[in-house]
């Protein structure tokens, strides 16, 4: 028995049977059973269903579950159109069992929820469908398969190692499935990327389980906006937006937002191979000047080479918080604590003292504080941010309003449909 006002002690394996509360960050939704709260997956908001615990960790507050039996259907639930999109099976998707525009609602919810809770912000944001996307399948251009013992391709369960092998992905682009990926025997391999980019053919890139030093093939990438096009060239295991209306609607709203002048310097910071740097140089002209930071050398690589018809534009390969000569975000163990404290913390001799505008598109664990405030401290006139979480969007969000800028535009896109993600595009600018 437990204490009264102590929530009920739940274990893997229980069954509970709850009503649905709303949806939440994570690509679940909230329940409560006996004052414990459950993350339950495979559900909406309102139904009544049976749950079964999935996780339930020592000292954790919540425990994870997932459907068993839908007691009361949302009116918004329909059948989902792939057969791995199901409790216990791939973990892939997370929302194939809503309608389409009611999982947009769904995210929605969760970017106002997040600001609201994060940065105390009441922000107004429907999620919008990209150009041409009306069915939510068929568009993931990039997938890495994992490879199970018996050398099968497929995706990894929810929060698991376990591989689920498959013979489709409703929502991979058709030309990587043509590819035969999913029939091939991997043995000896840990993963395979499978890429259809923009321009030729789709390309399959076997991962080994030990690092290789085989050459990974470059794919090239068109991008056709209204404001800016041009070609990238990626490697294909290196970053790309997954979606291929992406990147042009994303370029679109930065240079719509940000409005670069003639004459202007810019920064393109997390710039990987050079999408925004590009578009940016194009409109600064040969009078202004673009800086691009970005860790990773392979992409800086082709970011040279992406960026070389705008010899104003220069790529710094460092991580953006080293570039600042800020400290990197706290990491876990006394001996990399010690390794933090002793790295010499200097500004890279290439980042301009101040810029006009700024890109900043990070992953998923965003800026941080302290790249916020060397942002800010370049006092420009404009900051377009593209986050793929609505998380660490709100919290940094808060950190440019901490440095006196106000969020003037923010957009959320559905570049990522059937999953729980998204990606926000937002506009600080400084003053009130
Ligand atoms: C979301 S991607 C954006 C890439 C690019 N802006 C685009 O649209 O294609 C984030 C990029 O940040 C890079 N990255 C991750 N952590 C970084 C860091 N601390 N400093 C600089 N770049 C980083 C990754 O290698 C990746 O290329």
């Amino acid at each position: 028995m437990s204490e009264p006002g102590t929530p009920a002690p739940l274990a893997v394996g229980d069954l509970v049977e709850v009503e649905v509360g709303p949806v939440a960050h994570g690509g679940h939704c909230v329940a409560r059973h006996q004052g414990r709260v459950v993350f339950v997956r495979h559900t909406l908001p309102g139904e009544r269903v049976v749950a079964q615990v999935t996780e339930a960790r020592e000292g954790q507050r919540f425990v994870r579950a997932d459907v068993v039996e839908v007691v009361t259907a949302s009116p918004r639930r329909v059948q989902a159109p792939c057969p791995y999109a199901a409790p216990g099976l791939c973990g892939g998707c997370d929302f194939q069992h809503a309608d389409l525009a009611y999982q947009r609602e769904l995210k929605s919810a969760v970017v106002h929820e997040q600001f609201s809770r994060l940065a105390g912000m009441d922000v107004d944001v429907a999620v919008e469908a990209l150009p041409g996307d009306d069915r939510g399948l068929g568009w993931r251009t990039r997938v890495e398969f994992a490879v199970d013992e018996s050398g099968r391709a497929g995706l990894r369960q929810h929060r698991s190692h376990e591989v689920v092998p498959l013979d489709t992905c409703l929502i991979a682009e058709p030309r990587l499935l043509a590819t035969g990926v999913l029939g091939r025997h991997w043995s000896g391999e840990r993963a395979v990327d499978v890429v259809a980019p923009s321009r030729g053919e789709a390309v399959v890139v076997p991962v080994p389980e030990s690092s290789s030093t085989s050459e990974v093939p470059v794919v090239t990438e068109h991008v056709a906006g209204q404001r800016f096009s041009g070609d990238f060239e990626v490697s294909a295991r290196g970053f790309w937006q997954v979606h291929p209306a992406a990147p042009a609607v994303f370029v679109d709203t930065v240079l719509g937002w940000l409005e670069p002048r003639a004459g202007e310097t810019a920064l393109d910071l997390y710039a990987g191979v050079g999408l925004f740097g590009a578009a940016l140089a194009e409109a600064v002209g040969e009078s202004g000047r673009v800086v691009a930071v970005e860790s990773d050398a392979a992409a800086t690589r082709a970011a040279e080479g992406n960026l070389a018809a705008y010899p104003w534009s220069l790529v710094v390969t460092a991580r953006v918080d080293d570039a600042f000569g800020v400290p990197r975000p706290a990491r876990k163990g006394p001996a990399q604590r010690r390794a933090t404290r002793q790295r010499k913390l200097r500004r890279h001799p290439l980042l301009p003292p101040g810029a006009d505008v700024v890109v900043l598109d990070p992953p998923r664990t965003g800026a941080g504080r302290d790249v916020v405030r060397q942002v800010v401290a370049l006092r420009p006139r404009a900051v377009a941010y593209v986050a793929c979480d609505p998380a660490a969007l709100a919290r940094d969000a808060a950190y440019f309003r901490d440095g006196g800028f106000t969020l003037r535009r923010l957009r959320a896109l559905d570049a990522f449909p059937m999953t729980q993600h998204l990606e926000c595009i937002a506009l600080f600018e400084p003053g009130a």
